[in-house]
């Protein structure tokens, strides 16, 4: 592997994860972030330390130490994800955990930038987008186009004690403002946030309900399978018929500036008991069917979606160092295959 790999947030959760996992392997690693004494308690002895304040400082680095692989764990990421992308140009490389319909189109828009400048930029790389996207590569291989597409993406995380931050905090408020999404004759439209209840008995046995959200999920699936109709559900949506009653309420007050930074503020500041997963597996979950009628199903399992999350940052980024990916922005199976999914510890149930 040639080259630095640099980890922006590596104090988080994930990145926490992902240092270790990629010093495992060797990696040249360089933990980005703006406390010294965290940064080199995460894989001590192991990694380089840069202190940096910002998204600013942060791209300033990048575009003068020219590491060959970024891996953008900040969150915000309609915020970071294209000045980070954009500093890692011309060569480097660049992979992020983005998951929301408006970061994942700003970085698409990327995509002739990084082809002149011979750049790969994945984003989405994470449980949620290759859980699913890479089972609706798999089931549509060597078939024509299909109708509809629905994918399900059932995370099951344990939780650490601590507050909600103030990522997290804002990923909630988005959500909640934007409302779900679908798509519908080839075109992506409304849909109500938490609609299209579904309970999913488990290939394990065990039970769980999803609803609609708008994720990046459903537009990797959209990419993966050109299908005119598709649809994406998380185990995350809010589904209980009380809360999907005043959600419509909730998005107008906080679509209001003011309110939204309170909202924001208050979120962030949550405080959350440690718990153990609630479910032993996470499931990606799709279903194809095609014009005549035919369908096919499949599972994609791993154990806790977080713990995969990092495998997936861990694998995606060792393929990047190695030069591997295509010049391009894309999703992470669409860069590396469906089996990307399972050399980051998944397994393939399909047509059941
Ligand atoms: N798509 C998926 O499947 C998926 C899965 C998991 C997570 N995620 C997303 O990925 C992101 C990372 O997740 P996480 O659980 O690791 O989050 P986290 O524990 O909150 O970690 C965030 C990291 O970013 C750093 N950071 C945030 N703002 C910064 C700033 N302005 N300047 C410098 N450093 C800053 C934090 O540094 P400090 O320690 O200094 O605060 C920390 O290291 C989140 O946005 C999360 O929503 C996506």
């Amino acid at each position: 592997m040639a080259g630095e790999v640099w980890i922006l947030g590596a104090t988080g959760r994930v990145g926490r994860a992902a240092a270790a996992r990629l010093a495992d392997r060797g990696v040249d690693l360089v933990l980005v972030g703006r406390d010294r004494d965290s940064l080199q308690k995460v894989v001590p002895g192991q990694s380089k330390v840069i202190v940096a304040n910002g998204v600013e400082q942060m791209t300033a680095d990048i575009a003068r130490e020219r590491p060959a692989v970024v891996v953008n764990l900040l969150g915000r990421y309609g915020e970071t994800a294209v000045p980070i992308a954009r500093a890692c140009m011309p060569g480097g490389h660049y992979v992020d955990l983005a998951n929301d319909l408006a970061a994942f189109s700003q970085v698409f828009a990327l995509h002739r930038e990084a082809i002149d400048a011979g750049s790969t930029l994945i984003t989405g790389a994470g449980f949620g987008v290759l859980a699913t996207e890479a089972l609706v590569i798999k089931l549509c291989e060597d078939r024509p186009t299909p109708e509809r597409v629905r994918v399900d993406a059932l995370a099951s995380v344990a939780t650490d004690a601590g507050v909600l931050g103030a990522a997290l905090g804002a990923t909630i408020v988005d959500v909640l403002v934007t409302g779900g999404r679908g798509y519908q004759d080839g075109r992506m439209v409304r849909a109500r946030l938490g609609s299209g209840v579904r309970i999913h008995p488990l290939p394990d046995g065990q039970q769980v309900k999803s609803g609609v959200v708008p994720t990046g999920e459903l537009l990797a699936a959209q990419r993966a399978s050109g299908a005119p109709n598709v649809s994406a559900t998380s185990a995350l949506a809010p589904t209980s018929p009380v809360v999907r009653a005043v959600l419509p309420l909730f998005a107008v007050l906080l679509s209001i500036p003011g309110l939204r930074r309170l909202a924001v503020r208050r979120l962030a500041g949550v405080r959350v008991k440690a718990a153990p997963r609630p479910r032993t597996h996470s499931w990606g979950h799709a279903v194809i069917t095609w014009p005549d009628g035919s369908t096919r199903k499949g599972w994609l399992r791993t154990d806790d979606a977080m713990d995969y999350t990092a495998d997936v940052i861990t694998e995606t980024a060792t393929r990047l160092g190695r030069g591997e990916g295509p010049a391009g922005v894309y999703t992470p199976a669409a860069a590396f295959g469906p089996d990307l999914a399972i050399a980051a510890n998944g397994t393939f149930l399909l047509d059941q």
